[in-house]
């Protein structure tokens, strides 16, 4: 069967660099801390001197020392509520309390909706003590009061902040008071902060934000912490260290063209996606009034796809039929939500016709929207073999209007209006489960992403096009077998259950130098079996074993490093499995 091979089309503040020529960095000012402390407490694995790690010793999360272990929080993309889209400044204790209830009244809270998140306007100054002091007025409860309120319904509860001196509405924000900002926050019962990224001329995102994110660590609550820099600094490269979401846009607006243009400039950065760690194309409008029904499904359904944060952004007190109907659709929440957490890519676009495909937990299954930019309803056709399912009959449920079709074999085609879409969840068969030992470079590819060029079999990457590369060559030996990687990269194989180890020779390529900055991952379902730690041109060749016994399916992930995604020639030599 053919490669599912897709490609990020990158934005254009990525640029292309040639094969040993030098390239433009695309994030400046960002850098590497690999001293940061772990988010959730980071395994240990067994290191020995020559810098190779034995993972069969290593738990699952175990990494070695500078790379934190996954984020504990938000394994799934967060959902909720935030009073911006819909209310802007006019918020209140009485508006956010109504909310609560209409999200437990409306069933909101049963489909999974959780967080209840006030956004700007609710602060008014400081005290005395620097302490934030809440609008009296609109909150005459106080804050902590509010919290109370929501959780005592179950629910958590969200405040904004600003990395800045001042919010984008020029309230208090929290620059220079940021742990007494998490201490108070955690005081006040607070579950979820939003960072905003006003009133920050001349600062780095990435120091920033790691100034909350610390502060966070010592509070002694869980909060989970949205990043809002609108992309600024490459969030996607370190986002996941500092918190668990980061905004990869400017804001949207309540408009189709907003909309899809947000699409466009997030989803090339499907790869950094993973359990705890979310790329956020900014919250949801379904419902505001700025789009058509049909639209409001085109933007609920690629949210699922990209496995984005769903917060609503509506009045839960008053949605119609059509508004419920796209937030509380349980198909597609359970594919926003399905626990891979693998975010969802462009297989294939034909002016504005486009199938998208994002692999789920369940073997054999893919959600896969047939999606129509274009002015006049079209047919689309999706292939098994452009979604890494083997030929054969699959079944074939449409998410929307909950029929069941099938089985189907090797195709699907359906008819999409304009501005409309499709949203199928597959399930097929996966591509045979390898026997023995076999190369990963000789099995099929049921999903992979990129960064600069395909990865390569067998050769190290050339960045551009296919078979572009050259011997893979780690630590001056040539290897005959592996991958060719670019950051930011992830490749899946079907273990089927079957196999018991995963092992590889992984650095830079000598090709780079000592350039290069990155690191390699290696999953299967939701837990991370295998971190490398931050890697070089200068890092000594590390060798891995990697137990995957009993495991469906297995994801290999090259991340990149201090210097973004620049001569981040990633090999995994004798990438191999040992199976039955
Ligand atoms: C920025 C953010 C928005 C919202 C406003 C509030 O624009 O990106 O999501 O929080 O500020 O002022």
């Amino acid at each position: 069967m053919r490669d599912l091979v897709l490609s990020p089309r990158f934005a254009g503040s990525v640029l292309l660099c040639g094969v040993l020529a030098a390239c433009s960095s695309t994030t400046p000012g960002s850098t590497f801390d690999a001293g940061s402390p772990p988010a959730d407490g980071a395994g240990g694995g067994d290191i020995d001197a020559a810098g190779s790690i034995d993972a069969s010793t290593v738990d699952a999360g175990g990494a070695d020392a500078s790379t934190p272990a996954p984020s504990l929080l938000a394994r799934t993309p967060p959902m909720g509520w935030n009073s911006w889209n819909r209310f802007g400044c006019d918020v209140s204790e009485d508006l956010i309390k109504q909310m609560a209830d209409a999200m437990v009244a409306t069933g909101m809270k049963a489909a999974g909706y959780q967080y209840v998140v006030i956004d700007d306007c609710w602060q008014v100054s400081r005290d005395a003590s620097g302490v934030i002091v809440a609008d009296a007025a609109r909150f005459p409860s106080g804050i902590p009061a509010l919290a109370e309120y929501i959780h005592a319904k179950g629910l958590k509860f969200g405040i904004y902040t600003d990395a800045g001196a001042h919010t984008c509405q020029n309230r208090p924000g929290s620059r220079g008071h940021e742990l007494l900002d998490a201490q108070t926050y955690a005081s006040w019962g607070v579950d979820y902060i939003k960072e905003d990224w006003c009133d920050t001329s001349g600062l780095d995102p990435k120091t920033q934000y790691a100034i909350m994110h610390d502060a966070l660590a010592t509070v002694g609550r869980s909060i989970v912490f949205s990043l809002c820099s609108w992309g600024n600094g490459a969030p996607w490269v370190w986002g996941s260290v500092t918190g668990q979401l980061w905004r990869t846009t400017g804001d949207i607006a309540d408009n189709w063209g907003s909309m899809i243009g947000i699409v466009d400039s997030s989803s090339p950065h499907a790869a950094a996606a993973r359990p705890g760690a979310w790329n956020d194309p900014d919250m949801l409008e379904v419902g505001n009034g700025g789009m058509t029904d049909p639209e409001y499904r085109v933007h609920f359904t690629l949210w699922a796809m990209m496995a984005a944060p769903l917060i609503s952004g509506n009045d839960l007190r008053s949605m119609t039929t059509a508004t419920r109907t796209v937030l509380l659709n349980p198909g597609v929440i359970a594919i926003d939500q399905d626990p891979l957490g693998i975010q969802g890519m462009l297989v294939r676009d034909s002016g504005g016709l486009q199938v998208w495909s994002r692999p789920l937990a369940e073997p054999g299954a893919r959600a896969v929207a047939l999606v129509n930019r274009s002015g006049s309803s079209a047919s689309i056709t999706v292939n098994w073999s452009e979604i890494g399912l083997a030929a054969g009959n699959a079944s074939v449920r449409d998410l929307w209007l909950l029929l069941d079709n099938g089985p189907t074999p090797d195709a699907y085609t359906a008819i999409v209006p304009s501005h409309s879409v499709v949203l199928l969840r597959i399930v097929g068969n996966e591509p045979p489960a390898p026997t023995g030992t076999a190369y990963v470079s000789d099995l099929p590819w049921t999903f992979a992403v990129h960064g600069y060029g395909p990865a390569e079999r067998d050769h190290s990457n050339g960045e551009q096009g296919a078979s572009d590369g050259h011997t893979l060559t780690l630590g001056g030996t040539t290897y005959a077998k592996g991958i060719g990687a670019h950051s930011g990269s992830l490749i899946r194989v079907n273990l089927g259950g079957r196999c018991s180890t995963f092992s590889a020779k992984i650095g830079v390529d000598d090709e780079m130098g000592d350039r290069g900055s990155l690191s390699f991952e290696v999953w299967s379902g939701a837990d991370r079996l295998y971190s490398s730690g931050l890697m070089t041109g200068a890092t000594p060749t590390k060798t891995i074993s990697v137990d995957v016994t009993g495991r469906s399916d297995l994801r290999l992930y090259v991340d990149p490093g201090f210097d973004n995604y620049d001569y981040d020639h990633a090999d995994w030599a004798e990438a191999q499995v040992t199976c039955q």
